[in-house]
């Protein structure tokens, strides 16, 4: 048990002040204290992806990244995209591409495609391949990922 540190910050659009202790990870409070399970535990050591979440826009592991340095900062998780208007479609395009087969990546990988598009709304496939590097995916070969997120770009690959 270390000291104490409060941290305040916006989850999902709402503001929050919090009372941590300094070796929490975001993963961490997401879960257990705000019981957001949308964001995945896989690795816990930054390889796969599973618990990704938005930091002011930018995909980060919230695994790894210490609660302490959540003041001032914008989160938004996976239960935040699929309640807001500007970004539901997202989740949408990875049903509609057949991109979701366990599902155990798919929280991950919808917050990577936001970050994706909100970076380049247009992102061609080389893009999309690059960027989705540190999310993993035991099930579907990433094919239909790229098309979810072509789907959620406004295109389609068949047409
Ligand atoms: S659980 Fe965070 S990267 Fe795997
Ligand atoms: S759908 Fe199963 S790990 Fe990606």
């Amino acid at each position: 048990m270390g000291d104490k540190t409060c941290v305040s910050f916006t989850l999902n659009g709402e503001p929050r002040s919090l009372e941590l202790e300094p070796r929490w990870t975001l993963l961490h409070v997401l879960r257990e204290v705000y019981n957001l399970t949308g964001t995945k535990f896989g690795c816990g050591t930054n390889d796969c992806g599973s618990c990704k979440v938005l930091i002011d826009d930018n995909p980060v592991n919230s695994c790894v990244y210490p609660a302490k340095k959540l003041e001032g900062k914008r989160v938004l998780t996976i239960e935040g995209i699929s309640s807001d208007k500007r970004y539901m479609h997202i989740p949408q395009a990875f049903v509609n591409a057949h991109a979701v087969q366990c599902g155990f990546c798919t929280p991950g990988m919808v917050i990577t495609a936001l970050g994706l598009l909100l970076e380049d709304p247009d992102p061609d496939e080389t893009k999309i391949r690059s960027y989705f590097t540190g999310n993993l995916c035991r099930c579907t070969g990433y094919v239909n990922i790229v098309e979810a997120v072509n789907l959620a770009a406004g295109r389609s690959t068949h047409g």
